[in-house]
């Protein structure tokens, strides 16, 4: 029975329900054929996610002298002989008919000054120019192009401002199998939980950068999809690696904007404030060594001298090559009053990028049936210990295409989902006391970024423990009496991916690519991946 004054809960039923509209999201919707009926949702607008910031570019083997083995040995350096070098080898040989696919779709990508050949861009830990990009603005290229192409297919539902609330499986129904069959989702429109039962569901959230205090990522990077999985029984892979960008802007007035590794690719060097520069201290590849390093680099020469941020500095580059090359960046720092032909721009390392996630394999398929992970909020093995940069808009594209042509293959097989209860609020009422919400995301936001950032302890890993294990009891506790809403889908998630993350860094008694510990400095003889298992976990049903 509705509520008073409350229209009756909406339900839908689809083929393929895909939460995310990310590069990843769209990958998979507009590979689906056309007799399938398929929901893509977003929490926010389409084009919003991080997808949408993406600045350098899409790796990809492109040129004749560059190679598949070069980009595979690249990725496996810069992953810290964590990378699964099966998954490496797919991505990049499926690298070149990706960006073909992003061609015909109508994306521009920026060409060479003869107007012939795509321009190709270089980014730390590439041996060769393959990054191939539309100015400094590739994201928006991608994510409005796709998702013009999918607003286009009749076949193709796109609803924004729904947000994800739980996945539905046959075991939370207390039916026999292992299966998803879709999800409860908050209408953000009126507030009200909707049920979207699907024959396959695929998790295309993104990462969980938000966790932390500094991040590159927009708002609603906060770890959606590895939760509900983690929850739903799936296992959860390599939470430690948080990536790190070493360049974001540092200004009281900008929101995490993010300066471009690209920026160093084409010659920018990264100096302290008294105009020397210091990377070749840390790396012989000095300003293009993988991120890792140069976010660890800035951050020891932080410390060392109690300064607030670094530089970065092109301005010795003619003024139209850096007008040309980087128009997004110019412009953005030129509103903050920072002419970057002129002089260095100030820089901060802030959270970018989540390496682990939700354990898939080759086909993106998860621990439970008919559910599938892409993008950012996937492990595949790819990354390893550490993400070389402009890999993982080509792992949206590679995973998304793998998805649908998996989903397609099997469709036929899979029967359509059972009966499923409407999401039942009749225990619950509206919050009287969201400072506890607002309170508790910035406490977890803040211990993250100082117990369980670029350096850490066992002893700050155990502080963070501490406190995520009272929030996630104050967090559920909360879930149990009110009303849900996109702040508290959002906390309950942050706080169960924060756990996930200081439990993976816990686990791991080593330095290793993104993870280091003042109390493991080396490295273990063998590299193993940190897998988490759910209490609710089941191995794979046929
Ligand atoms: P996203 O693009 O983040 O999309 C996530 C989607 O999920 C959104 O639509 C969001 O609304 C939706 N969503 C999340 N939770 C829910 C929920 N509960 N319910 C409903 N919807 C939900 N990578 C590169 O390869 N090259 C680059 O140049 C590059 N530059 C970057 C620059 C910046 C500033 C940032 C932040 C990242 C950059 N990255 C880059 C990383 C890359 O952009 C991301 O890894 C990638 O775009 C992730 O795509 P995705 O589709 O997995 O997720
Ligand atoms: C950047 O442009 O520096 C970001 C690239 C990436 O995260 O892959």
């Amino acid at each position: 029975m509705a509520r008073d004054n409350h229209p009756m809960p909406q339900s839908y039923e689809y083929d393929v329900l895909i939460i995310g509209s990310g590069a990843a999201g769209l990958t998979v919707a507009l590979n689906l054929p056309p007799h399938l009926r398929v929901c893509v949702i977003s929490k926010a607008a389409i084009s919003s996610g991080a997808t949408l910031w993406a600045q350098g570019g899409i790796a990809a083997v492109l040129d004749n002298a560059d190679s598949v083995e070069n980009h595979i040995q690249d990725t496996l350096t810069a992953g810290g002989g964590l990378c699964h070098e099966d998954a490496v080898r797919f991505t990049v040989e499926h690298s070149k008919e990706s960006i073909d696919w992003l061609i015909d779709s109508g994306v521009k990508f920026t060409r060479q000054d003869d107007g012939e050949d795509y321009h190709l861009t270089r980014e730390g830990g590439h041996s060769h120019r393959r990054i191939i990009h539309a100015a400094d603005a590739t994201g928006q290229a991608v994510s409005t192009t796709l998702a013009s192409q999918a607003e286009a297919r009749p076949n193709i539902d796109l609803k924004a401002g729904r947000v994800a609330v739980d996945l539905i499986t046959n075991r939370k129904l207390a039916l026999p199998g292992n299966r998803c069959v879709g999800a409860y989702i908050l209408n953000l429109e009126d507030n009200h939980v909707e049920l979207y039962r699907a024959r396959f569901t695929v998790i295309a959230t993104g990462g969980a950068s938000k966790a932390y205090r500094y991040t590159t990522n927009p708002d609603g990077a906060s770890g959606d999809g590895i939760a509900m999985a983690w929850r739903a029984g799936c296992r959860v892979a390599n939470m430690e690696f948080n990536q790190f960008h070493p360049t974001c802007l540092y200004h009281p007035h900008s929101k995490s904007f993010l300066i471009t590794e690209a920026v160093r690719g084409e010659g920018g060097l990264l100096k302290l404030p008294d105009g020397n520069r210091f990377m070749d201290r840390f790396d012989t590849r000095a300003e293009l060594a993988p991120r890792d390093i140069v976010a660890r680099a800035i951050d020891h020469e932080m410390k060392r001298l109690g300064a607030d941020h670094l530089y970065l500095d092109i301005s010795h580059k003619p003024a139209e090559f850096i007008r040309q090359h980087f128009p997004t960046i110019y412009e953005t720092c030129l509103g903050f009053g920072i002419d970057i032909t002129r002089e260095p721009i100030p820089v901060v390392p802030a959270a970018h990028y989540t390496c682990g996630g939700i354990l898939s394999d080759d086909r993106a398929r998860t621990d439970v049936n008919q559910l599938y992970v892409v993008g950012e909020a996937a492990f595949t093995g790819l990354h390893g210990a550490n993400r070389m940069a402009s890999n993982s808009l080509l792992e949206c594209l590679v995973y998304g295409r793998a998805a649908a042509e998996d989903i397609t293959r099997r469709e036929s097989d899979i029967p359509a989902v059972p009966p499923v209860p409407d999401w039942d609020e009749s225990q619950v009422r509206d919050s009287d006391e969201d400072v506890i919400i607002s309170h508790n995301w910035d406490e977890l936001r803040h211990f993250m970024w100082d117990y369980v950032g670029i350096v850490r302890t066992t002893k700050r890993l155990q502080r963070a423990k501490h406190r995520v294990d009272l929030l996630s009891q104050e967090i559920s506790d909360f879930y149990g009496n009110y009303r849900v809403s996109n702040d508290l889908i959002e906390l309950r998630n942050l706080v169960t991916v924060a756990d996930l993350i200081i439990c993976s860094a816990l686990q791991r008694k080593e330095s290793r690519g993104l993870h280091y510990t003042l109390d493991y400095p080396g490295l273990q003889n063998e590299a193993r991946d940190t897998i988490l298992v759910p209490t609710n976990y089941r191995t794979l049903a046929p």
